[in-house]
């Protein structure tokens, strides 16, 4: 087996609502259960696209995907800036101090994010209604500004939706 392969287990129930797992996700939340090596992690569009294109199969149908070194080192570096930067308000799958950060790209374009990252607050002070909003949601409490680079940022989102994907153990990383 490949390094690094990614392995999409795949009943037929999941696979038709795979279009709607970004939704499902924060529902299920919680820490992983019976999959292998919580801190690789793989991506999401990947995994979507694959369970998407992959055939109508019984509940036992398993396929794999490559991760490309590049996506698979983007998730790495993803997942120690967020230990860094981010894991003492936030969480994936579930709320902390801030919201839980599964489906932050469904729910918001990359330039949004990355100015967020880089600057709540100016977002709130300029009215954007989603900054405004969750703001308030969550006690007007600020989340401080990051210097990170646009690429960084993209590594933290990448790990982010890596672990989405797993929480549901609709993927987990083969060695
Ligand atoms: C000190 C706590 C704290 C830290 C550290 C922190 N955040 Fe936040 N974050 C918040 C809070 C609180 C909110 C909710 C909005 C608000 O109150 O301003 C939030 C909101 C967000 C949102 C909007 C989420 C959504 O569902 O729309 C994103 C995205 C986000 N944070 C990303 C990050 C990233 C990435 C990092 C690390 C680089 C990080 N945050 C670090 C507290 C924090």
């Amino acid at each position: 087996m490949n390094k690094n392969m990614l392995e999409i287990v795949m009943p037929a129930s999941l696979a038709v609502v795979a279009g709607a797992i970004g939704a499902c996700l924060l529902l299920l939340g919680g820490e992983l259960t019976g999959v292998q090596d919580y801190e690789r992690a793989e991506s999401l569009s990947l995994t979507n696209e694959a369970v998407a294109s992959a055939p109508a199969a019984d509940s036992t149908s398993i396929s794999t995907v490559p991760l490309s070194p590049e996506q698979y080192a983007s998730i790495m570096a993803g997942d120690a800036l967020f230990k860094g930067n981010c894991a003492q308000c936030h969480a994936v799958n579930d709320v902390v101090v801030g919201p839980a950060l599964g489906g932050a790209r469904k729910r918001r374009p990359e330039t949004w994010l990355r100015a967020w990252v880089r600057n709540s607050g100016k977002l709130v002070a300029s009215g954007d209604e989603y900054a405004v909003k969750i703001f308030n949601q969550y006690q007007k409490q600020q989340m401080p500004s990051f210097q990170l680079s646009d690429k960084e940022i993209s590594q933290i989102l990448d790990y982010v939706e890596s672990n989405e994907a797993r929480a549901v153990g609709l993927v987990r990383l083969v060695e």
